[in-house]
């Protein structure tokens, strides 16, 4: 090597080390509001969903390892997140969780655990630079369903992408003598599906979090005052935004270990999880007072989110989209079920 040429190689590495040093290098955030970091949409994998597991209660820990090894082996899914909530759990727990999640993972598919920056239950819905795909499948930690029922899911999804995809469902209603919003099970109608299982456009993400001004940013809030009903609110945003409600798929198998936040168990609807008799809860009834306590609260958020607005955006559907038939979807055309390849 000449001089000169030895003399470019010092510099350039000099210059290298400088700008390691000097200059600062700029971290990807794990969830971010800034156009900076939104991936345009058209350049998102529609092939495979990105799969969201909120976690938050250490004793749930072994079922959670379970159902998010179940996600990673699905061919629909490119990765998994475990949202971690708790921020009072050990950095100790933490690590050989996510060891344990690393050991989980499958050929195609990651998991990843993530401990999220506030307790906030905003947090499960923030835009995440990391998410490749146009979907995203939202979970909480107690609940699995089947892999045949997550990809009929998803299928529904792709023919039905601007709308929200779940397989539990709930209801909004006026109650006629108090003259007010109430939150119901309804056995015929629904307007609300839970993020036990919900399948929605990733770009709903920065819908929920980052848009709507003021009027989202005070239903935000509520979020954070009642601890509760982040899920009420992404269907507000989301049938505001349409105009049209959720689409409730039927699963072959869905196990609900009951509702981690509210520590009274959801119950089991008229609508969501009577299938074929095959569903199984392990926590039973017989909470009617909590559960109770659980519907007041989340009428309350109902009519929290109807007075920021002035208006009720949430819209009825009606009936279930099951695959039977050889495989066959069925969807809800005008309150018909067809085969969704006529839809
Ligand atoms: C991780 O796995 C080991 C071995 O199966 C188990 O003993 C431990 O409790 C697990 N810890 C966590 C936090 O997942």
């Amino acid at each position: 090597m000449k001089v000169a040429e030895q003399r470019n190689c010092i510099s350039l590495l000099l210059l290298a080390w400088l700008s390691l040093g000097v200059l600062p290098v700029r971290a990807v955030p794990l969830a971010s509001c800034d156009p900076a970091y939104q991936r345009d949409s058209r350049t998102l994998r529609s092939d495979q969903v990105t799969v969201l597991i909120n976690g938050y209660s250490t004793s749930r820990i072994p079922l959670l390892l379970s159902i998010s090894a179940a996600y990673a082996a699905s061919p629909i899914v490119s990765s998994v997140l475990v949202l971690w909530g708790n921020p009072s759990t050990p950095a100790q727990t933490l690590a050989e969780l996510a060891h344990n999640l690393t050991l989980s993972s499958s050929a195609t598919a990651s998991i990843s655990l993530i401990r999220q920056s506030s307790s906030s239950l905003n947090a499960r819905f923030l835009p995440r630079p990391s998410i490749e795909t146009g979907a995203v499948l939202i979970s909480d930690d107690d609940v699995e369903i089947d892999p045949k029922s997550v990809k009929f899911a998803f299928r529904i999804w792709r023919s039905n992408p601007d709308r929200l995809i779940g397989a539990f469902a709930r209801s909004h209603e006026i109650d006629l003598s108090r003259k007010e919003w109430i939150y119901t099970v309804h056995p015929d109608k629904y307007s609300i599906v839970l993020t036990k299982f919900m399948v929605l456009k990733s770009d709903y993400l920065f819908k929920y979090s980052c848009e709507g001004g003021a009027e989202r940013r005070r239903m935000r809030n509520i979020v954070d005052e009642m601890r509760n009903c982040e899920d009420i609110l992404m269907n507000f945003v989301v049938a505001e935004e349409i105009n049209a409600g959720p689409i409730l798929v039927g699963t072959e198998r869905a196990r609900d270990w009951g509702d981690a936040r509210n520590e009274d168990g959801d119950e089991d609807g008229a609508l969501g999880l009577r299938d074929g008799g095959k569903g199984s809860k392990v926590r039973e009834v017989g909470l009617s007072s909590r559960r109770g306590e659980h519907r007041r609260r989340r009428g309350e958020c109902i009519r929290k989110y109807h007075r920021v607005m002035g208006k009720m955006p949430l819209r009825y559907s009606y009936g279930k989209v099951v695959n039977s038939v050889g495989e066959q979807g069925m969807c809800n055309k005008g309150g018909k079920l067809v085969f969704c390849d006529q839809y």
